[in-house]
């Protein structure tokens, strides 16, 4: 089976074509323009989506010497998301289904997400512990089966992913605000600033914000002034990604103590994050359990886990007509209910 995967949400414009669960190809054009913006503008996202995803089509055609007849299912994201964005991806996905009469899967972004790792070759085993570390979520799921999620635990303030962003943007680093700190802190030494892992009511919960104010205040206090030399931005970053990192492994092992696992899972956009990568291994060792974690293309945004889930969904014999709608919002399983 051809599965034709489109994924529109943020500033990522995405196909992918998967031959059963096997990908063919998962091209990904990233808006790099937003940069200078220092975060995405939803309308030049829209209409970036529009420009990419006919020539990213062809591409994939061509690569895949596959021709558009031969696409057995289409599978779009349907939120959450920019609401102008998905609409791109999703209203396309819905016209090729349309045009092609091939059946149509709208696919929820998180779930594409947390199945991720069944695109790596070694496989998560259920139930497994789902990290999800994205630009908008942090969340700790236990994934029994296919198409039961159970939420353990979420930020209450900002994702992980915001979090790096806006630290980024503080010391001056640019946005996409992820790698830019992973580089500055290979540079800096971790233990001169010592910022706090926040407390929560709820046990598996996170909290970014005390951190990124306590980040504020030293950098504050220390232009107070003067420039903050990149030294002291190289300390801040590294200093900074140790308490975030710490504070998704602190609640990693509470959940490990108390809950059986076969498998841990570290996806979306931050588990590109070299150190929290490391420390995820680190701690499935520690307690014999499998990690995985997709390769960096599959972490950040990609049409590559939309179609996998996708095909996961009609597998199970979920059926959707074309009148399906885009969420900027939208909780794991909604589709399964339909
Ligand atoms: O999953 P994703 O591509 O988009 C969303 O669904 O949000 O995640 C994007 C986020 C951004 O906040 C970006 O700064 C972060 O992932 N990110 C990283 C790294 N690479 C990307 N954060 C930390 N370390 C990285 N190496
Ligand atoms: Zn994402």
């Amino acid at each position: 089976m051809n599965i034709l995967g489109i994924e529109s949400s943020c500033d990522e414009t995405s196909i992918a074509i998967l031959n059963d669960g096997n990908v063919k190809t998962n091209l990904i054009a990233s808006q790099h323009f937003h940069n200078k913006f220092g975060g995405v503008i939803p309308e030049l996202s829209s209409r970036a989506h529009l420009q990419q995803i006919i020539p990213l089509i062809k591409q994939s055609l061509l690569e895949t010497k596959i021709e558009l007849e031969d696409l057995d299912l289409i599978c779009a994201t349907a939120g959450p998301g920019l609401i102008g964005a998905l609409l791109v991806g999703l209203t396309f996905g819905k016209s090729l289904s349309l045009s092609l009469n091939k059946p149509f899967v709208p696919v929820n972004h998180i779930e594409g997400h947390i199945f991720s790792g069944f695109l790596m070759k070694e496989k998560p085993k259920y139930p497994f512990l789902s990290i999800v570390v994205s630009g908008g979520h942090t969340l700790l799921l236990l994934v029994k089966s296919e198409f039961e999620i159970i939420k353990l635990g979420s930020t209450i303030d900002d994702a992980l992913g915001e979090a790096f962003d806006k630290v980024s943007k503080m010391i001056g680093l640019g946005y996409p605000g992820g790698p830019l700190i992973q580089e500055a802190a290979v540079k800096g030494d971790e233990d001169i600033f010592n910022f706090p892992i926040a407390k929560t009511k709820g046990k598996y919960d996170f909290s970014f914000s005390g951190l990124k104010t306590s980040v504020l205040r030293t950098i504050q206090k220390l232009s107070n002034e003067r420039e903050i030399t990149e030294t002291e931005k190289n300390n801040i970053a590294t200093s900074f990604q140790k308490a975030a990192v710490g504070a998704i492994i602190n609640r990693v092992m509470l959940v490990l103590n108390e809950i059986k696992v076969n498998s841990i899972s570290l996806v979306g956009g931050v588990a590109a994050n070299k150190k929290l990568r490391d420390e995820i291994k680190l701690i499935g060792e520690k307690f014999k359990i499998s990690v995985v974690i997709p390769k960096i293309e599959y972490c950040g945004d990609n049409a590559a886990m939309i179609a996998f889930r996708g095909y996961q969904y009609h597998k199970a014999g979920k059926k959707f007509n074309l009148n399906s709608n885009a969420y900027p919002s939208l909780p794991f399983e909604t589709f399964n209910e339909m």
